[in-house]
């Protein structure tokens, strides 16, 4: 799509609805000439171009590359009338869109009933689903990996609750056998599973999880913030289907997290938290002397715990999703493309004598390192790697790097000397299914970066 195009039909389009309301003057302390608007505007833009090309298949760090342009030019156009999700009367076609989107997010993970929000954020949508664990089970505490995000122990410490961090296995994944135990002490109410860890996209084995859960009355959260999307692969023929059981436990959760600023092609801030449960919406009643007046209806600020949100957030994704939904030929396609070049890279990684595949990807996320046989020496090398691909002037890649430990090391390559607690090793999401193509190059290009390293 020719986003020049769209972007002024949308101008265009909120403008001649503006006009319907009649005329009237503009105020001149707002006014600004267009030769001031350039100055500012050359420096604003000179500004922007100290970032790193999030959009470039040679960006192989982090979880981050500009939204879908259908979500640009819906975002903008929302934004030109600003609507508020808090109430209805902040915004009633974006908080019908809301609730639409949500609807589909609660069908892509099978939830039979749902009542579940957009955030805007994962941490604040995972806050808002360990805010009910511990309404539901006062005095008991939270249960998460020890690969789990780290806002998870943040937030338990905001809310009062004790958050109690569980192994893992040799694979990242939460170690069941210890989370049994840990279960039995009658402490716990509420069990997180991470669909996706954000350091190694680690899938906590969700279904064990809730044989576990079950047989100890304990609730279980799914914090599918970078993983959720994946779902759509799940079952499915060909390399990039994933194994199903995981993922369908999710239906029988009671809550899940996904972000649609990661894998949803949106910008940020959108995340989204659902309940299985649509009774737990009682414990965020609250009156507020100043909204809720247009209309008896549900209003989104009665059942969230922020108060204003980006209309423009709820309106971009249902853009997105009449596009790309939510499906496995709409955004399965393109998180499909992700996990095919994640096995392509793991493939070339193997069969490489100069890098060294870390653990095998379970979603779109490859972590690797210069083959050396230290942990100093893979953790030194990591680090040049890195830094040399970034200020590369001719053939710049960027990547990021993960922190692992020693023992994490050992167990999945015992041959490595342990000569420090742990090593850095090199980590990319490949989030852009334009990665798909472009991974014998990243490959051919972090060769010789490793082969360079190795002699400086
Ligand atoms: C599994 C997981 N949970 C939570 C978060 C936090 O999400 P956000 O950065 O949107 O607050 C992330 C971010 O990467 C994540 O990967």
């Amino acid at each position: 799509m020719d986003l020049d195009y769209w972007l002024s039909r949308a101008a265009d389009a909120i403008a001649d609805w503006e006009t319907t309301f009649g005329a009237y003057d503009a105020h001149p302390a707002l006014a600004v000439s267009d030769e001031q608007f350039a100055a500012a505007f050359g420096e604003f833009t000179d500004r922007l171009k100290d970032n790193y090309p999030f959009f470039h298949p040679a960006y192989a760090g982090q979880m981050l590359k500009p939204p879908h342009p259908a979500a640009v030019v819906g975002y903008l156009a929302t934004m030109l009338i600003n609507p508020n999700n808090h109430a209805l009367d902040g915004g009633p076609a974006t908080a019908a869109m809301e609730k639409e989107v949500v609807s589909q997010l609660a069908a892509m993970f099978g939830f039979v009933a749902h009542f579940g929000h957009l955030t805007t954020s994962g941490t604040i949508a995972n806050l808002e689903a360990l805010f009910v664990a511990r309404e539901l089970h006062p005095g008991r505490g939270v249960a998460y990996s020890a690969e789990a995000h780290y806002t998870h122990g943040r937030m338990c410490g905001v809310l009062g609750i004790a958050g109690t961090s569980v192994g893992v296995d040799a694979a990242g994944r939460i170690d069941v056998g210890e989370l049994d135990k840990l279960l039995a002490s009658g402490k716990i109410g509420t069990v997180v599973a991470t669909a996706g860890t954000t350091g190694l996209g680690a899938i906590d084995q969700v279904h064990d999880i809730l044989d576990v859960t079950r047989r100890h009355g304990v609730r279980v959260h799914v914090d599918a913030a970078y993983g959720g999307f994946f779902t759509l692969l799940a079952g499915q023929d060909g390399p990039a289907g994933l194994d199903p059981a995981p993922w369908r436990a999710i239906a029988q959760c009671d809550s899940v997290v996904i972000d649609p600023h990661k894998h949803g092609l949106q910008p940020y801030g959108c995340g989204a938290v659902l309940f299985a449960d649509p009774d737990v919406g009682r414990f965020y009643l609250h009156d507020s002397p100043y909204t809720y007046f247009t209309s008896g209806d549900l209003h989104l600020g009665e059942i969230s715990l922020e108060c204003s949100r980006a209309g423009a957030a709820a309106a971009a994704l249902w853009l997105t999703f009449r596009l790309l939904p939510p499906t496995p030929t709409g955004l399965g396609g393109v998180v499909a493309a992700g996990r095919r070049a994640a096995l392509d890279w793991a493939r070339r990684l193997t069969a490489s004598q100069i890098l060294e595949l870390y653990q095998p990807p379970e979603l779109d996320i490859v972590c690797y390192f210069p083959a050396a046989d230290s942990m100093s020496a893979i953790d030194a090398g990591s680090a040049r790697i890195l830094q040399a691909g970034m200020t590369s002037a001719e053939e710049p890649v960027f990547l990021s790097t993960l922190r692992v430990t020693a023992d994490a090391i050992a167990r999945r390559h015992p041959g490595i000397v342990a000569d420090s607690d742990g090593a850095r090793v090199l980590r990319s999401v490949l989030m852009k299914p334009e990665q798909e193509t472009y991974v014998p190059r990243l490959h051919d290009r972090l060769e010789r970066l490793a082969v360079l390293a190795a002699s400086g």
